[in-house]
C-alpha cells in the first residue's frame, strides 16, 4: 500500500534530479527569440503598401531603419522594433501606419472554452501575434497552471508567486486593509487585517504591481506566466475565501489590471484554463470580451453549450450572492461583455462533417459565430520545442504555400477580432457596459 508520503518522496526524488533532467533534455541555453521579417512579408501582411514604394521609401531616407541585409546580399530583414519604428514614422497615400488606438485602458479578451484540447491556447498565442505585428502593445495573462502559453511564449522557470495566483494573494492583502479601514473603529471589523494573514501572502502582498509583467522573445508582448505550482490556487484561494468573508475573490485581476498606467498596453489577452474555478471566474470577471473557439466535432459543440451553461450560472450565482461585497468593493453586478463571440478551429472545409458543423453553430448562435474559422494546419501541428506560431516561423523552412495558407487563416480571424475589438472599445467609451 502506497499513501500521500510515497507521493512526496516520489516529488522529492524527481526535484533532486530535475536539474540533471533538464540538462540531458532540454538545452538550456535554447532561448526563444524573435526572427526578424523580410520586406515582403511587411509590405504584403502588415503595410499594405507596395515592396517597391516601401524600398523606395527606405532609399530615400537613410536614417529610417534599414533592417539587414542577408548573406546573399537580395533580401532585407527586419526586427519587430525596426518596423514599429518605421510604422510611427512613414505615411502612406497621406495616412499613418499606425493601428487605430481608441481613447482609455485597453481592451481584455479572455479565450475560454471548458474543453479541452479546443484550440484555446492557440488561438491566444497567435491573436497576440497578430495584433502584435499589427503594431499593437499586447500582455497575455496565462490563468492556466499547465502554462502552455507561458512555454510557448519562451519562460521557462516560472514561480508561482508571479502568476495569477501572486495576484489573487496580493489584492487579498490590500482588500484586507482597505476593508479594516472603512470601519470608523477598526475594532468593529469582523474581518482579519492584512497582518493576521498567512506569512507567505504578506509576503506576496509587498510587491508591486509590474513585479507581475515578464517580457518575451517579442519587443512588444509581455507575458504574467502561469507554472504547474499555480494550480494549487484552487485550494489556497477556497481557504483565503474562508478566511477573509468580504473578500470579492472574483474580482482581482480586474482590479490589478485597473492599477496599469492606461497607455501602457493596447490589448491584454487571457488563456483560460479548460476548467471553472477561481482563476477562469477571474478571467470572466476582468474580461471585455468572451472569445469562445470550440473545434468542429460533436463533442466540442456538446462541451461548448455545457461551458456556456456553467458560466452564466457561475456568474448568476456570483451577481446573487457577492452583491453587497461587490458593491462595497466597486464591482456592479451582474458581470455584463461588450460581446461575446464563438469561434470554430482546427477546421477542414474539405470534410463533410466539420461543414454541418459550422453550420450547426451558425444556425444555433447566428452572429456570434466568427465568419472566418481557424484552419487546420500543419505548420501549428508541428511548431517544434517553443510550440512557435505560424508568424514566428520562417517561411523559407516550409513550402511556402503551406505556410502562406496558414498565416491567412490566422490573419482572417485576427482581422475579424479587430474589428469586434475595436467595435466594442468604442461602445465602452460612449459608455455601453461600463
Ligand atoms: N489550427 C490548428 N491546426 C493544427 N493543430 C492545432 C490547431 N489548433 C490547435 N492545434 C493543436 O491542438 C492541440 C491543442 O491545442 P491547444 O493547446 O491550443 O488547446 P487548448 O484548448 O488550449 O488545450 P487545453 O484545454 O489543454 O488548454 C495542440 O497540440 C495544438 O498544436
Ligand atoms: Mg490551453
Amino acid at each position: 500500500m502506497r499513501d500521500y508520503s510515497d507521493l512526496q518522496q516520489m516529488n522529492e526524488r524527481s526535484l533532486a534530479q530535475q536539474a540533471a533532467v533538464r540538462k540531458a533534455t532540454f538545452s538550456p541555453s535554447e532561448v526563444k527569440t524573435l526572427r526578424p521579417f523580410s520586406i515582403w512579408e511587411i509590405s504584403t501582411f502588415m503595410f499594405d503598401l507596395p515592396a517597391d514604394t516601401l524600398r523606395k521609401k527606405l532609399a530615400e531616407d537613410p536614417s529610417l531603419p534599414q533592417g539587414m541585409v542577408e548573406d546573399d546580399g537580395r533580401q532585407r530583414w527586419f526586427s519587430l522594433a525596426e518596423i514599429n519604428e518605421l510604422r510611427r514614422r512613414l505615411r502612406f497615400r497621406g495616412k499613418a501606419l499606425l493601428p487605430e488606438r481608441p481613447k482609455g485602458r485597453a481592451l481584455r479578451v479572455a479565450v475560454s472554452n471548458f474543453k479541452g484540447g479546443v484550440g484555446k491556447t492557440v488561438v491566444a498565442q497567435h491573436l497576440a501575434n497578430a495584433a502584435a505585428l499589427d503594431g499593437y502593445r499586447v500582455p497575455v495573462i496565462d490563468f492556466d497552471p499547465q502554462a502552455t502559453l507561458t512555454h510557448s511564449m519562451g519562460l521557462v522557470e516560472v514561480k508561482e508567486w508571479n502568476t495569477v495566483w501572486g495576484i489573487m494573494c496580493r489584492d487579498l492583502c490590500r482588500e484586507a486593509d482597505r476593508i479594516m479601514e472603512s470601519y470608523d473603529d477598526p475594532a468593529d471589523c469582523p474581518y482579519p487585517a492584512a497582518d493576521e494573514l498567512p506569512k507567505d501572502v504578506q509576503e506576496i502582498g509587498t510587491m508591486r504591481t509590474q513585479d507581475f509583467i515578464q517580457r518575451t522573445a517579442w519587443p512588444t508582448i509581455d507575458i504574467i506566466p502561469s507554472c504547474a505550482n499555480a494550480a494549487f490556487v484552487e485550494f489556497a484561494s477556497a481557504q483565503y475565501r474562508s478566511l477573509h468573508k468580504a473578500w470579492s475573490f472574483f474580482g482581482c485581476v480586474a482590479r490589478y489590471l485597473d492599477e496599469l498606467p492606461e497607455d501602457q498596453y493596447d490589448l491584454v489577452i487571457f488563456d483560460c484554463p479548460p476548467a471553472i474555478g477561481y482563476q477562469s471566474l477571474n478571467a470572466a470577471f476582468a474580461a471585455d470580451i468572451l472569445y469562445i473557439p470550440s473545434g468542429p466535432g460533436y463533442w466540442e459543440y456538446d462541451s461548448t453549450t455545457s461551458f456556456l451553461g456553467q458560466l452564466g450560472d457561475a456568474l448568476q450565482e456570483i451577481g446573487d450572492g457577492f452583491g453587497k461585497i461587490a458593491a462595497d468593493a466597486g464591482i456592479r453586478l451582474p458581470k455584463r461583455f461588450l460581446d461575446v463571440r464563438l469561434l470554430m478551429t482546427r477546421y477542414e472545409a474539405s470534410n463533410p462533417l466539420h461543414a454541418a458543423m459550422l453550420q450547426a453553430f451558425r444556425n444555433v448562435f447566428g452572429a456570434d459565430v466568427c465568419q472566418n474559422p481557424i484552419e487546420m494546419t500543419r505548420a501549428v501541428e508541428q511548431s517544434g520545442r517553443f510550440q512557435m506560431s505560424v508568424y514566428e516561423q520562417d517561411y523559407r523552412e516550409m513550402t511556402r504555400e503551406t505556410w502562406k495558407r496558414a498565416r491567412l487563416s490566422f490573419d482572417n480571424a485576427y482581422q475579424e477580432f479587430k474589428v469586434t475589438m475595436l467595435a466594442a472599445w468604442k461602445a465602452r467609451n460612449e459608455g455601453a457596459g461600463a
